[in-house]
């Protein structure tokens, strides 16, 4: 075979043969600058961020913060009468209450309730109950729950307010030939619930503090500094739901979004207990991040000074 001979200059009279040697220089560089344009392209080109997934333990139907009450009396009728008016009432408290596990038509598909095992129950279906389909008996259930399979009890619901979502209930139940269906009530079944319960009477429902807030009192109280801000949080709470004359207090639950970050930022600097102007320019300083809402500035003196008050006597 003959030896090719390399020769410099027959290269350069020959464009193809300099494109031919240089091409996979080229090709380096250009794979280079590639390298250095998505290196620079920031995390949006790249798909760094990751993808949202929505994680069913953390649907949470939270609680709104609320004194308590005497709830009016029950008419002993709607056990057992069909009242269009609770149905539609039921429809709402059941969406707040219920739905995340038995979902939005009672078929016990909620997102929160995926987990759980057993399944929550489905009010279409007539196989699976454990306590009962009565108005009596659902009422039962809601007040203790089924604490073993993560049915929660709803002892806060006033009673009408439970009633008008059982109605809502058992209008999903089906309807059967032959035996009543859904079965109904007798007058001794509900005189025994209004016996137990005090019904007809009027019954004392409790105040309520939101699931979050509660299960971070009860989380976080390991740390002194969390500890004693769950502390200070539970004190307002208290003078709140328990003292009508603490305005402060009241002001408190109204101008916070968040009452844990407010206390947070509050115990994180000392500078506001010098004075209520020092105490509001504290708060104005990002105010979104702080756990304070806009409504503080609309609030008159005098309720800024109650305020101030009670946050500079907790927060020692
Ligand atoms: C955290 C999830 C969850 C929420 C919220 C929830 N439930 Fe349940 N519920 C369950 C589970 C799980 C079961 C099945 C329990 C079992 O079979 O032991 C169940 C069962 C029931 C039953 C059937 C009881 C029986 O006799 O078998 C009724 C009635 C019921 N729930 C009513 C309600 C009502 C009314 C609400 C709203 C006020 C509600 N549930 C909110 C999880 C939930």
């Amino acid at each position: 075979m003959a030896k090719i001979k390399f020769s410099f200059s027959d290269l350069l009279n020959d464009p193809i043969k300099i494109m031919a040697v240089m091409y996979p220089y080229f090709l380096v560089i250009l794979i280079g600058i590639g390298f250095v344009y998505i290196g620079n392209s920031g995390s949006l080109v790249q798909n760094k961020i990751a993808p949202k997934i929505d994680d069913s333990t953390n649907v949470v139907t939270d609680l709104p913060i609320e004194d308590a009450k005497i709830a009016a009396a029950v008419d002993l009728k709607s056990f057992t009468e069909i009242n269009p008016t609770l149905v539609e009432k039921g429809k709402q408290l059941f969406q707040t209450a219920c739905s995340s596990c038995h979902g939005a038509d009672g078929k016990g598909d909620g997102t929160a309730g995926a987990a759980l095992n057993p399944k929550p129950r489905n009010f279409h279906l007539v196989e699976g109950w454990k306590n009962g389909r009565k108005t009596t008996e659902i009422y039962a259930t809601v007040q203790k729950g089924i604490l073993a399979t993560g049915m929660p009890g709803f002892d806060y619901l006033a009673p009408l307010d439970r009633i008008a979502i059982i109605q809502l209930i058992r209008s999903w139940m089906p309807a059967s030939l032959g035996e009543p269906e859904p079965p109904i009530d007798t007058a001794e079944d509900v005189a025994t619930l209004d016996k137990t319960y005090a019904l007809s009477a009027g019954t004392k429902v409790p105040g309520t503090i939101s699931v979050v807030s509660a299960e971070k009192l009860y989380q976080t109280n390991y740390s002194d500094r969390i500890g004693k801000i769950n502390f200070t949080l539970a004190k307002l709470l208290n003078e709140k739901l328990t003292n009508p004359d603490n305005i402060g207090a009241k002001i408190f639950f109204k101008v916070t979004t968040n009452q844990q970050k407010a206390l947070v930022t509050l115990f994180n600097s000392s500078s506001w207990q010098i004075g209520e102007k020092e105490f509001l320019a504290v708060i104005a300083d990002n105010l979104s991040e702080n756990g304070f809402s806009g409504k503080i500035f609309s609030l008159s003196n005098s309720e800024i000074s109650n305020l101030f008050t009670l946050l500079k006597s907790v927060a020692v």
